[in-house]
Parts: structure tokens; C-alpha cells; sequence
């Protein structure tokens, strides 16, 4: 992985300022920085990261020694947030607005502007920070959702920079992410990585799902189409680094109340519970269903214990302390309810506890539940089991946590039903012993095999694969020596003609073909080369006769209109260059009606010798369906008659075969010896045009898609700049 920069919120070490200008580093918590500190400890990567201190409470000779150790012994380049980012930064948008948001509590989020804002300085404030370190062949691996918008902002500088992301929490649904207001900004953020990862296929399902909807861009084979490039969307599922919890020594360095708590509770069962205290992690409904569980089960009293380690987290955020307060307060209840003198049914700890402390934890507890009302993977589920070298013991897992889809041979649950935990764990406290070896060993195997060093590896070398960066086709992008060569031809040239579709080519897709309208500027350029004596433009569109006299009949331009059905030279009339028959209109259009009327926003365009069935506004599932249902009706119709259909961007087509660009194109090269020519277009119908042209033409697609051009450009603007160095 050398040349790897991870950059990620938090670093895998924390800093924590002492007195006397003195400093501690502690271990990070949190399943982003415990996976990845295995995989940074290995490779020659470099890591990007807040340093957990507030920048106000730090002077530079302080900052200075702490950088130094930070990168000379942990390879890290610290970031600092002052006070203002990690109110809103920070606790702010990260944490009350994406995080509830994302575990799909829209009830708990809050939507604050300067929020958003401070979130877009720090992801400037990191780009800043990692930019001195981009080199041409640097990679860039982006971490989670405090820096969505990063990835954005690396491509829009460093086109050629390999660029990964991971979102380590869930990818909600589209009706939860839709809520989000500046949600466009996100995804396009995101979009700017060449490999974006989730932890499950329900999470990829969802961010096609919003990136479709929310910005029209269609995917395929989990690829979506970004005009000059492609970013490929996967589901790795996250590991643990299974040697090392599996190798976890008996005793390691664990702190004395630790040693007391194992010995307090041995000869019990335990059950134990370990997250961050989060509200995403169900840990009151867990502690209630243990409760209900000794309600129901009273031959368990002063048999078992509930152990819940909760390490303190986020606790600016008022929910976090809310949360705190409800724990304590039903751990109280349930200890006062149940226990007996000498038995507490549950011990509560509102502290973090190193990798040795929990390994020794995991070791020692029978039953391990993890009930999350929503969890992006839980890496705690997965250390448990690794731990247990003994293949023993029994996991209670919640069904909404990423884990769930991989770890089959738990005890699945829904996370808020207390009866069914309380089920769950009297069925898991008795479950038999060559059941546990059984289900375990499976469990054991594939933790070993996926591992975090191998789920790192998986992503960096999808992503070194650039299979998807660049696009496979035989068309080349137009570069500035390219365009140089173009405009000097164009120069010296002295019969020329330019060929140019309107839609999609001159102006960008809009919601309805009659908010395409032309700009000021682009009837400025029209003018300007149709008045160029040795030049003749031609548009040549599939519009409506009636559109193009409207917008360029002033304009000193060959105009066709209706895929060449008819045709008007500059400063003349309109003439119809085809009179075919239009009696297949009476038997197709109510066809297409009767599918207007069941498909919302769709709707029928009516041409001289066609009948286009518009769909860009319509729910991108439901049109999708409707379109293939469409097309294989239509194709009936079709048979043994004169007709064709064509599909363009979000429009199907029927129309007579005899009208067809190709056809004017090739009138117009017959006109003269011209000895340049430029034809410009970005959908299939304008194929037949680039199909028609001499070899020496410069044909350009606007757009990715695969063409018989010789060339490509990004988009329409792309495509005008060229033009205005004509
Ligand atoms: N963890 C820890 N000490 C604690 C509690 C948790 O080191 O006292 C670690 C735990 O071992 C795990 C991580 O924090 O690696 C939690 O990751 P998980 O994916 O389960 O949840 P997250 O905190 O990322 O939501
Ligand atoms: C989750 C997030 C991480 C985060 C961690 C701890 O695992 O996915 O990005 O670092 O929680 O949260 P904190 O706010 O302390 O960084």
C-alpha cells in the first residue's frame, strides 16, 4: 500500500492534554479507528486526522512537539479544530445532523445552515492539509461520513489522483436521505472518489437508489456514468484483525477493577454488552429485555450477569447525556428490582476499556448481545467471536446491525423487541455445547479468511484497477493539444461546415424539451460563425419545426429539423425534404397515451413524421419498467411496417425509417468539397450522423457512452468552449 494516504476524522491514536504542557496518547475508539489501525500499523501509509484536541487550548511550541510525535512515531499528520469546528462541525453536522440521519433517526436531527457551512470549511480544511502531500500517483483513501465532501474536492484539482471511499456507517434509504438538504451536495461530494464502499449491498442498493433520483445518474454493474469518467460503487464488508484477538493473551495489562470484575463474577454466566454509549445502539432495550428475561426465567437469579460497558462518547451532544442518565437510572431499577445481597444482576461501566481489558471480557463471557436499533457493521460482534480461541460461547445479534448479513449462525433478533431478546438469551445461555462449536467454527473460518488487512487489500486493489477510471471505448477525449489541433485545422481551412445537434449537444437535458431554450450567448456564437463567410453551420436536431424557426430562424444558419424531415437553408424557407405517410400515427399514439396515463410526469411528443414517449421526470424504477414494457408493445406495432423506434436520453422514439440524420448529413456533404468538417452530437440519434461522416471529419460525442465519434467531450460546455475558439 506505500504512496496510501488515509485520511479519516479521527486518527487511530488520540491526544489528551495534561498539565504542565504534558500530553498523553491513548488508543482511539470506535470501529473506524480499531480496524483501520491494524492495516495502518502494517503498511507504509501515512494517516490524516483530527488530533482530538481543541485547537484553542494549544500554543505552537506545544503543537510542534506533539506533530513531531505524532508523525514520527505513528505516521500521522495531525488536523486541529478550533472551538467553533467542533461545535459545528464536529458535534454539529456530523453528529446531530448525518449521524442520527443515517441510522435513520430523522426525529433526532437537527438541520442548522452554519453547520452545514463549518462542514464544508473542515473538508476544505483537510483538503488543505493533504494537498501538499498529492502526487501524480498518490492514492487517497477517504474515510467516512465527517468527510463526504473531501473526494469532491480532490478530483475537482487533481483529476488524475486515485481516489477511494468508505462509509463506514449506514447509506440510508432514499426516502431518509431525501430529508437532507444539502443531500445533492453530499452525493457529488462522495462521486468524486473512482471506488466508493459500503459495508453491506443494502447500503450500495441505497446510494444508486438516492445518486439515480436525486441527480438522474443511471448506474450499470455497479458503475455509474460520470460524464469524463466512471466511479464504481461495492460492498466490502468490514473485518477485524481475527490474529490478534484470537492470539489475545490470557491476562494482559488490565487495570484492577477489571481482575475484580472477573473474579466478582466467576462461576456466573455472564452476558456481556460493549459498545460506545450511542442511542444507535439499543443498550436500554438490551438492558430492559435482560430484565424481562429474569422476569420470565426466575431460575436464573444470582446465576447470571449482565455486564454493559459503555465507553463514553460524544458527550456535548445532549442525547448522549440524556442517554447516560436513562441507562443509569434502568440499571438502577433493574439491580433494585432483581438483585439480592450478594448478587448485582448487572454491572454498569461508563468507561472505555483497552483491547487487552475487553479481549479478557470477550474471553470470559458466555453470551455476547449486540441489539443495535442500526449499526453500519458492529466490529465488537466480530472481536467477541474471534476471541474465543475455544470455539464456545453464543452471540445474540441484532438484524439491523451490518454484521447480520455475514455472521448467519448467530441468534438474530429484532433489536426492539425485548420479549425475543429475552428469549434470545435464555435460548443462548442454554444453547448446547456441540451446537456452540458448531456455529462457531463457521463463524471462526470466515472471520479468519475476511480479514481487515484482506478487506483493505480487496478495496485498494479494486480501486488500483483502472478498469473504471477510464472508459473503454475507442473514442479519445479532446485535450488542450487536441482542441489546439481542431481550432488551427478550422483556421486554415477555407470550405468549412459544422454539424451540430441542439439537445444534449449545444444546451444541457432539461426537465421539459421547452426549458431548453437557447442562451444569449450560444445565439451569439451561432451568429458569429454563420456570418463567418467561409463557414456553413448546420443544426441539425430531431426538434420540432416550429422550436427551430422559433429560437434560430433569425440566425445566418442551415436549420433541419424533425431528424431531416424537413429542411431550411440559412435566410430561406422551410422545406419538407421527406412527405412520407403519417397514416401509423392514428394506430401507435394511443398506445403511447394509454402509457402517459399510467406513467406520473411522462409525456407524448408529437412530430411531423414521429411520436416520442418523454420520461426524464418520471420515478426512475417505475419508468424503467414502464419503458421495457413500452418498447416490447411498440415492437409489435412496428413489424412489416416502415418504421423504426429510437432511444435517446430518457425518450423512446417511433418515427419512419426514412427519417434520419444520416440522410441530411449526407445532402449537406454533397453541397460543396468541404475541407472541414465538424458534426457534434450526444445520442444515439446522432450515430447516424457520425456514421455518414468522411474519415477525416472531427465527429464529437458530448457525453461517455460508447460512439462511432472520434472524439469525446465531457459536456455541452466543453463542447462550447471548443467552439468559441473557432
Ligand atoms: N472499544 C474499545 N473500548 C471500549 C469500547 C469499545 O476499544 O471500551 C472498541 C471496540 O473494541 C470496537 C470499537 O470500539 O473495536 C467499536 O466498534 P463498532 O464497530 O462495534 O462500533 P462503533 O463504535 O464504530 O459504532
Ligand atoms: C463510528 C464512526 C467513526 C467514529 C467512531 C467513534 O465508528 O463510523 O467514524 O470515529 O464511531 O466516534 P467519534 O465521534 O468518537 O469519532
Amino acid at each position: 500500500m506505500a504512496g496510501t494516504i488515509i485520511v479519516a476524522n479521527r486518527l487511530p491514536v488520540s491526544v489528551e492534554l495534561k498539565d504542565e504542557g504534558k500530553f498523553a496518547i491513548k488508543e482511539s475508539i470506535g470501529g473506524l479507528a480499531t480496524g483501520l489501525k491494524s492495516v495502518h500499523a502494517e503498511k507504509d501509509s501515512f494517516w490524516i486526522g483530527w488530533s482530538a484536541i481543541d485547537a484553542d487550548d494549544l500554543n505552537a511550541e506545544r503543537k510542534t512537539v506533539i506533530d513531531e510525535t505524532l508523525i514520527k512515531k505513528h505516521r500521522c499528520l495531525p488536523i486541529y479544530l478550533d472551538k467553533e469546528e467542533i461545535e459545528n462541525f464536529y458535534y454539529g453536522y456530523c453528529n446531530k445532523t448525518i449521524w442520527p440521519l443515517f441510522h435513520y433517526f430523522p426525529n433526532m436531527t437537527t438541520w442548522e445552515h452554519e453547520h452545514w457551512e463549518s462542514y464544508l470549511r473542515v473538508n476544505r480544511k483537510f483538503y488543505k492539509a493533504l494537498e501538499k502531500h498529492l502526487r501524480r500517483d498518490t492514492t487517497v483513501w477517504v474515510h467516512d461520513y465527517q468527510l463526504m465532501l473531501l473526494p469532491g474536492m480532490i478530483r475537482e484539482s487533481h483529476p488524475n489522483v486515485k481516489i477511494g471511499f468508505f462509509l463506514h456507517i449506514p447509506f440510508p434509504s432514499y426516502e431518509i436521505f431525501r430529508l437532507l438538504p444539502m443531500r445533492e451536495e453530499v452525493l457529488h461530494g462522495i462521486l468524486g472518489a473512482d471506488l466508493i464502499g459500503f459495508h453491506t449491498y443494502d447500503y450500495v442498493r441505497h446510494f444508486f437508489s438516492s445518486t439515480r433520483r436525486l441527480l438522474g445518474y443511471e448506474n450499470s454493474f455497479g458503475k455509474i456514468s460520470l460524464g469524463n469518467r466512471l466511479a464504481k460503487v461495492d460492498a466490502f464488508p468490514m473485518g477485524i484483525d481475527y490474529e490478534r484477538y484470537n492470539r489475545a493473551g490470557k491476562v494482559g495489562k488490565i487495570r484492577e477493577n477489571t481482575h475484580k470484575l472477573l473474579d466478582e463474577t466467576s462461576g456466573k454466566q455472564i452476558v456481556l454488552s460493549v459498545d460506545r454509549l450511542d442511542y444507535t445502539k439499543g443498550i436500554p432495550q438490551r438492558i430492559k429485555a435482560f430484565s424481562k428475561f429474569l422476569e420470565l426465567n426466575p431460575q436464573y437469579v444470582e446465576k447470571v450477569h449482565l455486564i454493559v460497558i459503555a465507553a463514553p462518547s460524544r458527550e456535548e451532544v445532549d442525547y448522549y447525556a440524556e442517554l447516560k442518565r436513562e441507562v443509569e437510572e434502568l440499571v438502577s431499577e433493574v439491580n433494585g428490582r432483581h438483585g439480592r445481597i450478594g448478587w448485582m444482576p448487572v454491572w454498569f461501566f461508563y468507561q472505555s476499556f483497552s483491547f487487552t481489558e475487553l479481549a479478557a471480557l470477550y474471553r470470559g463471557s458466555d453470551v455476547m448481545l449486540v441489539t443495535p436499533l442500526r449499526d453500519g457493521m458492529n466490529l465488537v460482534v466480530k472481536e467477541y467471536i474471534a476471541c474465543r480461541k475455544d470455539h464456545r460461547g453464543v452471540v445474540i445479534l441484532s438484524e439491523t446491525a451490518g454484521a447480520s448479513s455475514e455472521l448467519s449462525e448467530t441468534i438474530a433478533v429484532n433489536p426492539n423487541d425485548i420479549n425475543a431478546i429475552a428469549d434470545a438469551i435464555r435460548e443462548a445461555l442454554e444453547m448446547p455445547i456441540y451446537q456452540q462449536l458448531h456455529r462457531n467454527k463457521i463463524l471462526h473460518e470466515r472471520l479468519k479468511r475476511y480479514t481487515v488487512k484482506h478487506w483493505a487489500k480487496d478495496f485498494l486493489h479494486k480501486l488500483s484497477e483502472n478498469a473504471f477510471g477510464a472508459l473503454h471505448t475507442k473514442t479519445i477525449w479532446i485535450h488542450k493539444e487536441s482542441g489546439i489541433g481542431i481550432v488551427n485545422k478550422f483556421k486554415s481551412s477555407k470550405k468549412r461546415l459544422l454539424i451540430l445537434d441542439y439537445d444534449g449537444t449545444l444546451t444541457p437535458l432539461r426537465q421539459l424539451p421547452e426549458m431548453a431554450r437557447p442562451s444569449k450567448d450560444l445565439l451569439q456564437l451561432l451568429r458569429r460563425l454563420g456570418r463567418n463567410k467561409n463557414t456553413t453551420v448546420l443544426i441539425c436536431s430531431g426538434r420540432s419545426r416550429q422550436d427551430m424557426q422559433q429560437w434560430f430562424g433569425s440566425l445566418p444558419v442551415d436549420l433541419s429539423a424533425e431528424h431531416g424531415i424537413w429542411i431550411r437553408s440559412a435566410g430561406e424557407k422551410w422545406v419538407q425534404h421527406l412527405v412520407l405517410k403519417d397514416d401509423w400515427k392514428a394506430l401507435i399514439k394511443p398506445v403511447i397515451e394509454s402509457y402517459v396515463d399510467r406513467t406520473p410526469k411522462s409525456f407524448i411528443e408529437e412530430k411531423t413524421l414521429g411520436l416520442a414517449w418523454h420520461y426524464r421526470r418520471c420515478e426512475p424504477d417505475q419508468a424503467h419498467v414502464r419503458l421495457n414494457e413500452l418498447r416490447d408493445t411498440l415492437m409489435e406495432y412496428i413489424q412489416n411496417r416502415n418504421l423504426c423506434l429510437l432511444e435517446g436520453n430518457k425518450v423512446l422514439e417511433v418515427r419512419d425509417v426514412n427519417a434520419s440524420k444520416g440522410n441530411i448529413v449526407n445532402l449537406w456533404l454533397q453541397k460543396q468539397h468541404w475541407d472541414f468538417v465538424l458534426c457534434a452530437g450526444d445520442d444515439v440519434t446522432d450515430e447516424e450522423m457520425f456514421k455518414v461522416l468522411p474519415s477525416k471529419a472531427y465527429s464529437i460525442k458530448v457525453g461517455t457512452e460508447s460512439s462511432d465519434a472520434r472524439y469525446h467531450v465531457k459536456d455541452c460546455a466543453a463542447l462550447l468552449e471548443l467552439l468559441n475558439h473557432l
